[in-house]
C-alpha cells in the first residue's frame, strides 16, 4: 500500500512476473519493488545467489532485470511506467552482464 502523503505523483501499475504492483510515477523499478517489501531482484548465474538493490546508482549491476523485454536492464536506473512488464531473471537466463 502506497501512502499518498509520503509519495506524491500519479499512481501507475507495473507487472512483475505477471503480478500487478502499484507504484508512483517518478519512482524507479527498484524502489517501487523495495517499497513493496521485495528485496531480491535477481539471482546470480553461477550459484543462484540472491541479489537486490545495492548501489542504487547504476554501478554494481546487482539489480538487473528484464524490463519490457530488454534483458540486463538496471532496475535502479529505470523509472516506472504504467503497464511496464518486469520479469525476474532466473539463474539460467543471461540478464547478468557479461
Ligand atoms: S543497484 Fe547497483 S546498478 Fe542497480
Amino acid at each position: 500500500m502506497i501512502d499518498d502523503a509520503i509519495l506524491p505523483g500519479a499512481g501507475v501499475t507495473l507487472f512483475v512476473d505477471g503480478e500487478p504492483v502499484q507504484a508512483r510515477r517518478g519512482q524507479t523499478v527498484a524502489t517501487a519493488l523495495l517499497a513493496q517489501g521485495r528485496r531480491v531482484l535477481r539471482h546470480t548465474r553461477n550459484g543462484g545467489n540472491p541479489r537486490g538493490l545495492f548501489c542504487a546508482m547504476g554501478v554494481c549491476f546487482d539489480c538487473v532485470m528484464t524490463i519490457d523485454g530488454l534483458q540486463g536492464t538496471r532496475a535502479c536506473m529505470t523509472r516506472v511506467e504504467d503497464g511496464m512488464q518486469v520479469r525476474t531473471p532466473t539463474r539460467f537466463e543471461s540478464s547478468e552482464p557479461a
